[in-house]
């Protein structure tokens, strides 16, 4: 992802900079967790969706939308800190997850620590929009992660439900992220919304493909476990779509092992297998492809710049990504 990244280079060093400054303590295990999950890794997208939507509407980055880009990223470790939790998920970005090195509690703890540096950011940079986006962004993210826990468990989940779910838990914080470039620039309310949206459909397919790889990765490679939907009861789009078209008894010996605590490999290979057979990860895929044609066109209208060329590339990397 380096043509993108490459044109806001400086800017996200800075962002670097103001992470670090945002998990100093007192308390030495906070920065030491801080360190071990923000320094192991992260692709930053949110951080560079955020600048270059500003930068798009004004060529120059501004102070604030380095501390945002900060901000932003800060709620986003945090809520991946709170999701390995909930997940039990022992890796995280290649390395062990915090849960695993310092348990359930550090890890809540110090998501907690992070929200709060995320707002004392906000306060400081002072804007009433982009508190009332954040504030309204993390309770979405909280019910989506809410919804989805509510339905582990059950195969008996609608393809609605499911994007109501990735909406509210991913979509929405990467739309406030292009949301706030355009605050930031004091842009229109219908350039604002044409970047949230943007950011929304941008957000809709990174799920739908991390749902995928999810099924078709490989952990060395994507830096956190995969199959775990599986193992957890987490019924994803793949799986949703092929069981629409599997016969009773597929679709009763998958849902006998779905419900299995301990699946053993074969198990685990019978649903992959029918998922693939039955076109579940061509299907999302095309899915994730739709959203993204679709966040490409909230582009059109804005002249061509280096910065939207950047966007462009960025919502490809969606589609194309294997981390
Ligand atoms: C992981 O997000 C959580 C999801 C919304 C799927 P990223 O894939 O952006 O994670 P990092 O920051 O690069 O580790
Ligand atoms: C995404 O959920 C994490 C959040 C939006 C908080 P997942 O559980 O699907 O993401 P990964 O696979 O752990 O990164
Ligand atoms: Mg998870
Ligand atoms: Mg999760």
């Amino acid at each position: 992802m380096t043509q993108p990244f490459s044109l806001i280079q400086h800017e996200l060093e800075e962002v670097e900079t103001e992470i670090r400054r945002n998990i100093s303590s007192e308390v030495s295990l906070i920065p030491e967790i801080g360190e071990h999950l923000l320094f192991s890794g992260g692709k930053r997208f949110r951080p560079a969706l955020l600048i270059l939507c500003s930068r798009l509407l004004s060529t120059k980055s501004s102070k604030e939308s380095i501390s945002l880009a900060g901000m932003i990223e800060l709620i986003h470790t945090a809520t991946l800190l709170h999701d390995d939790v909930v997940d039990s998920a022992d890796l995280r970005r290649g390395v062990e997850s915090a849960n695993t090195r310092w348990g359930n509690g550090a890890s809540i703890l110090v998501g907690d620590f992070l929200f709060s540096q995320a707002s004392s950011i906000m306060v400081s940079v002072g804007d009433m929009r982009i508190i009332g986006t954040i504030a309204l962004t993390t309770k979405k993210m909280s019910e989506g992660e809410m919804f989805q826990l509510s339905l582990e468990g059950t195969l008996n989940i609608s393809e609605d439900e499911y994007l109501t779910l990735i909406n509210n838990k991913t979509a929405v914080l990467i739309a406030s992220a292009c949301k706030i470039g355009a605050i930031l620039e004091n842009a229109k309310s219908d350039i604002e919304e044409k970047l949230r949206t943007f950011g929304e459909k941008l957000g809709m397919a990174f799920q739908i493909v991390d749902d995928v790889l999810d099924f078709s990765s490989d952990s060395k490679e994507i830096g956190k476990p995969v199959g775990k939907d599986l193992t957890e009861q987490k019924a994803t789009l793949p799986l949703i779509f092929a069981l629409l078209k599997m016969d009773k008894q597929e679709r009763s010996k998958t849902e006998k092992i779905f419900l299995t605590d301990t699946k053993s490999k074969e198990d685990i290979n019978y649903i992959v297998d029918l998922v693939t057979k039955y076109g579940g990860i061509e299907y999302s895929m095309n899915k994730a492809k739709e959203f993204i044609e679709s966040a490409k066109e909230k582009l059109n209208d804005f002249p061509d710049s280096d910065e939207k060329q950047a966007l462009l590339h960025l919502s490809d990397f969606v589609i194309e990504r294997k981390t």
